[in-house]
This record gives C-alpha cells, structure tokens and sequence, in this order.
C-alpha cells in the first residue's frame, strides 16, 4: 500500500482524476469498479475534463457498479446506479447499458449477486478498483466484519454506514440492506485507488493505514496489497 497526500480536497481529485486518465489511456478496455458516495465527485469531473481535452476514447471502458441498495429501483432518488450514472457515465458521456448492474430491484438477489461475480470473472477481474471510505472501514457495502474473500452478497448495513449515508439525502430513509461487490474481487483489483478526504474520516484512516490487519476494519486488508494507492487530502492525513 502506498500513500499521496494533497493539500486538500482540490488537489485530491486532480491527482486521482489524472491517474484514472493514465490507466485508461494504458488500458482503453480497462474493466473498472466506480465507488458513489461525494468523495470521488470532483476526481471524475476531473477526470471528464482530461478525457475531452486529450480526446482519450473511453468507449471501450467496463465499468461496474460497486454497491447498490436492496429494493431501491433504478428510478428512485437513492439508487446507487442512478448515482453512479449521474457521477461517473454522464460526464464520459457513455450511455447506461456500459455499466454492468448490480441489481438490488430483482426478485432474485442471490442470482443478480452470482450474475454479478460471473460477469466481473468473465472480463478477468478489475484493472482498476476506485474506492472511498465508508466511516467504518467498509469498502464498498463490505460491512465489518468482513473477511477478504468475501464474495458479492447482500448485507445488512450498520449503524453508523445508516447514519453517515443519511447526509445524502433529505428526509429520505436509508434503506437497510444493500448489495455490494464482494471484498475479493476489490482487493485482487490489478490496481486500487482509494480516495479520503477530510477531518471525519482521519481514525478510520489511520486505522486502515496502521491498525491491525482485521475483519473488524476491512479497508485495512488494503495494507497487504502491494497495488494499492491511497490519495488522502491534508486534513483527512494531518501528520508529517
Ligand atoms: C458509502 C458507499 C461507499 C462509499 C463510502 C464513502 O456508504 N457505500 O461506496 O465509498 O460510503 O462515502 P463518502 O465518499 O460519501 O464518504
């Protein structure tokens, strides 16, 4: 695991947003998982403006879902596909039907799951795995505990994921249960970039860093992979 931090937030999101350009531009057809949540927002942004201004074709690009909400349709305000299309497709401008769907809106969960782990193998798993951090270590909805060869599951959320995931939206409840890729395919990810920001998540950063190697804080397993680049901006990283 290796380290960058930024000055702040600004910079944070020029950084990831150059590095995720590199890959593709390296790897056109590259196979990427997209985290939601606000962390990533600007960094793919950044990312869109490059893409344009270099005239990189992202056609090629298969990107996947990370995680999404059980019972949540696509139409619904907390869709995390929705979110996802609004973050990440939209300003590549590529159309819904390039992303492969974690579908929480399906009767059947245990076969969109295995649908899922069947598509992620058939393209030879992820090239790149971009990521933030839930405020209790959680990778994508990989709730503690989590073991690293987790595979894509439904999971009921915690506390605390139910609490931070609140600030999204007004009045909306958060649903309880959610769907997420599986902690193996992220950490066999041929690349991971995990982006953190601000003072909130600054112990649950350095418990990922240099806590123990744990179930109970799953981001932490990143310390064994030797690929993996944490960006962290100032305030999320305060020491020297
Ligand atoms: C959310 C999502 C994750 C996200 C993380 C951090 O609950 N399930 O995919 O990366 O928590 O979110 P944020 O970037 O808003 O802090």
């Amino acid at each position: 695991m290796r380290l960058i931090v930024t000055d702040d937030h600004a910079e944070m999101s020029r950084v990831a947003g150059r590095l995720i350009e590199t890959a593709i531009q390296l790897n056109p057809t590259a196979a990427l998982v997209v985290a939601t949540g606000n962390t990533p927002l600007q960094a793919y942004q950044e990312l869109a403006q490059l893409v344009q201004q270099d005239q990189v074709d992202v056609s090629q690009l298969r990107p996947f879902q990370l995680d999404e909400y059980l019972h949540v349709p696509a139409t619904d305000p907390r869709s995390l596909f929705g979110w996802s299309k609004r973050a990440f497709l939209d300003p590549l401008q590529l159309p819904v039907e390039h992303m492969v769907r974690l579908r929480g809106d399906v009767a059947d969960i245990p076969g969109a799951c295995h649908s899922y782990d069947k598509a992620v193998e058939a393209t030879g798993g992820f090239d790149l795995a971009i990521l933030g951090l839930g405020p209790n270590g959680h990778l994508g909805f990989n709730e503690p505990p989590t073991e690293a060869d987790a595979p894509t599951r439904q999971v009921t959320l915690t506390q605390t994921s139910l609490t931070s995931n609140a600030g999204y939206w007004d009045k909306l409840e958060v649903p309880t249960r959610a769907l997420t890729c599986g902690m193996r395919h992220l950490l066999a990810a041929r690349q991971i970039l995990l982006l953190v920001s601000g003072s909130h998540k600054r112990d649950i950063l350095w418990q990922t860093i240099n806590g123990p190697v744990t179930s109970a804080v799953p981001s932490s397993y990143l310390q064994q992979v030797s690929n993996a680049l944490v960006i962290a901006d100032r305030s999320a990283w305060p020491y020297p």
